[in-house]
């Protein structure tokens, strides 16, 4: 007899920190050593699309990304995704007519097969594990008949797939607080200000190199938790003061404020890269090139109208705001013209929130 395949798709944007997570303090759970905070892209720019099949015709779990399967069995973060969602499964209901198409009973003759593909460069430094993994587990969420009240524990659940990824499931400005319990239970993220919160906010990625990093942020971090001093000064002495100013600055909308402590901050994380032994460097000579292009329009605007901030890689993402755009995108078009930059805006819409309509 032909088994039936239940099947849905969601697509997840990704999310660019502000003050960047560096560092844990339990690789395998991922808690960081510091807070962190970030803006969540729309997904029409930067996302990955996500489709998880659930059949009885199904021998084995199995995913795809970007084309290639990858081995399941092989990944501690999926593993531990797949095993935090079944262990909370409910009844699989079909979300017109409130039928019942899997029980919670049954899941356990059911294995799941996992699409995903990501509309931007992997693994080069634009957060792509965390809109895969905030994807996996929302996914993987509504398949399993999880209820919306447990989004906290989602939150957690995606932490545990990337730590960046946590930050994605909510729209508009977000704070993943470290927590501090040995469970992880209150390292989670929470919405600090909605998608609404400041329309004139416009992001620019330029894409310097689409090529996969050598060294994933996975390692690197681990590397700078174990050689760099700095790293350990930048976790107790200066992110919580930051995180502070950075939540006022962005409350109340003063955007010189806002870049200077990005560019701060991104720079920071670099030296701790070049801190840790062996170091590691993420940026190259055209990333420099565009940190100081971005310090001379702001010089001679006589105003911060842009500011910049590289994750594990050469790519730089820049904030700005809608009236300046016009400068920047010539600027950049100027000094960079082969790569035409990614004009993309904040969210629109909380994963969440948009995902309850999923039909199935
Ligand atoms: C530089 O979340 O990719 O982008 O938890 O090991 O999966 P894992 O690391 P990941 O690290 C992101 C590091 C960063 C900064 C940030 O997004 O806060």
């Amino acid at each position: 007899m032909q088994q039936p395949v239940f099947s849905l798709t969601i697509s997840s944007p990704t999310n660019i920190a502000l003050i960047k997570y560096w560092g844990k303090r339990d690789a395998k759970i991922n808690l960081p050593i510091n807070s962190s905070v970030s803006v969540t892209l729309n997904q029409r720019d930067l996302r990955t699309v996500t489709t998880v099949s659930a059949s009885r015709s199904f021998s084995r779990d199995r995913l795809w990304l970007n084309g290639e399967e990858e081995d399941v069995n092989a990944s501690r973060r999926v593993l531990a995704v797949f095993r935090e969602v079944r262990a909370r499964a409910g009844d699989l209901r079909d979300p017109k007519t409130g039928q019942v198409l899997v029980r919670k009973d049954e899941w356990d003759g059911l294995r799941v097969w996992v699409v995903s593909e990501n509309n931007f460069p992997t693994a080069a430094g634009l957060a792509s594990s965390a809109a895969g993994y905030a994807a996996l587990t929302f996914a993987l969420s509504k398949l399993y008949g999880l209820p919306d009240s447990l989004a906290d524990e989602l939150s957690c659940i995606a932490r545990m797939g990337s730590g960046s990824a946590c930050r994605s499931l909510a729209g508009g400005f977000v704070a993943w607080d470290m927590g501090q319990r040995a469970d992880g239970v209150d390292s989670r993220a929470r919405q600090v200000a909605d998608e609404a919160h400041w329309p004139e906010l416009q992001v620019l990625v330029l894409v310097v190199s689409d090529t996969k990093k050598t060294v994933s942020s996975t390692a690197g971090m681990q590397t700078s938790v174990d050689t760099s001093p700095l790293l350990a000064h930048r976790a107790a002495a200066v992110v919580p003061g930051r995180l502070a100013e950075m939540e006022a600055a962005y409350q109340s909308r003063d955007f010189g404020k806002v870049a200077e402590l990005m560019m701060r901050d991104s720079n920071q994380f670099h030296a701790t890269c070049l801190d840790t032994y062996p170091p590691v460097f993420y940026m190259n000579d055209a990333s420099r090139a565009i940190v100081r292009m971005v310090h001379a329009l702001n010089e001679a605007a006589g105003e911060t109208v842009c500011g910049y901030t590289f994750d594990a890689g050469p790519n730089a993402v820049l904030l700005t705001l809608k009236r300046h755009l016009p400068t920047v995108l010539a600027a950049a078009n100027t000094h960079f013209p082969p790569k035409r930059p990614v004009e993309a805006t904040l969210a629109s819409e909380s994963l969440l929130a948009a995902l309850k309509s999923t039909p199935l």
